[in-house]
């Protein structure tokens, strides 16, 4: 983070009042931590990909995780994810509550690339506190919240927690006491025809496959304890088209993800994230034009020299990912 970019924090007080301002500061697109059952979440409206963007800025977050949209009601979440049987019976039995269920996205889902980190499944939550239902109706869309911590810090279960990793990085914090369950969420994913555990939280798994009648397979983990995929379980979006990084010049037969006007002397063979070299902005422009590129049909992306530094960390992260082989 820049130091021009330092915030004041405020501490809202959980009332009407506190409610109202938390939601007008997410639909202007700014951060503020809530209180859910698990853990404090740090919010930013799902919809809008400079909030998103934002949210990994303040905790530091050197890669792009999906991250779970958080809504207030089971009518929001049949607009974002698509529901089977066994999605009903979950969502029927255990929410609001500490159960996040990851599901193929809703044709007219409204959550930005950038929050699904490029993926066409949604992880999705209605979170147990009232008070926090309260603020994401009156923010008018679904709450991206990952745990309100700095990366690689233990997850917060107090607004005190919040203020001594992002006092100064977000907007406002919401007091709401301490956290009752103090485990993030329990993660089941229903993309394969076998539900499966993509992390163990808040709801035991006993009761899960209860309610299902059948039991959870578990994911594969890699050493980050990142649910890694097997079959349609696939973790990180990749393109279709090959990446060549750290292109300084477009080759015959390339597309351009550029920055900072690099390839301007090709116009139309190339979209340009941030042309100001802003890294927010670039951020968020990475998955959806990332896309865009890829669904031109060019076989080649070369992408322009992107600074290794604030949010260009989890922007190049990305992009070698997008650029290593894939078997
Ligand atoms: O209790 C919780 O779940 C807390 C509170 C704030 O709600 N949130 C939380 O978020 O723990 P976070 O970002 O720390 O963890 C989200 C997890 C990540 O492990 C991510 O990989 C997984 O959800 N996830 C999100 N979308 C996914 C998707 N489409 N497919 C697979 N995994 C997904
Ligand atoms: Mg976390």
């Amino acid at each position: 983070m820049n130091k021009e970019d330092k915030r004041v924090t405020r501490l809202l007080a959980p009332g009407p009042a506190g409610i109202a301002e938390a939601a007008g500061i997410l639909r202007a697109g700014g951060l503020v931590a809530l209180p859910t059952e698990t853990v404090y979440g740090l919010g930013g409206l799902a919809t809008d990909p400079r909030a998103v963007a934002e949210i990994y800025r303040a905790k530091d977050r050197p890669s792009f995780n999906p991250l779970i949209a958080h809504v207030a009601d089971v009518a929001a979440a049949r607009r974002e994810g698509v529901f089977d049987v066994r999605a009903e019976k979950l969502a029927e039995a255990f929410w609001p509550g500490p159960l996040t269920l990851v599901l193929p996205l809703a044709p007219g889902a409204t959550v930005c690339d950038l929050a699904r980190a490029g993926l066409d499944s949604i992880a999705l939550r209605i979170p147990g506190n009232v008070l926090t239902r309260s603020v994401i109706a009156a923010a008018g869309g679904p709450v991206a919240a990952p745990s309100a911590n700095l990366s690689g810090h233990v997850s917060p279960a107090t607004a005190a927690h919040v203020l001594a990793d992002l006092d100064g990085r977000i907007d406002a914090v919401v007091s709401g006491g301490a956290c009752p369950v103090g485990v993030e969420s329990t993660i089941v994913s229903l993309l394969d025809e076998t539900p499966r555990l993509l992390r163990p939280g808040g709801v035991p798994r006993a009761e899960i496959e209860r309610v299902l009648g059948e039991s959870l397979a578990g994911a594969v983990e890699d050493e980050a304890g990142q649910p890694v995929a097997p079959g349609l379980l696939a973790s990180h979006y990749a393109p279709r088209a090959s990446v060549r990084l750290e292109a300084e010049t477009l080759r015959e037969g390339e597309i351009g993800l550029d920055f900072c006007g690099r390839f301007a002397d090709a116009p139309g063979r190339a979209l340009d994230l941030s042309p100001s070299g802003d890294l927010t902005e670039a951020a968020a422009n990475l998955f959806s034009m990332l896309r865009a590129l890829d669904a031109s049909g060019a076989r080649e992306i070369a992408v322009a020299p992107i600074p290794e530094e604030d949010l260009g960390e989890a922007i190049n992260d990305r992009l070698r990912r997008a650029a290593a082989p894939r078997g």
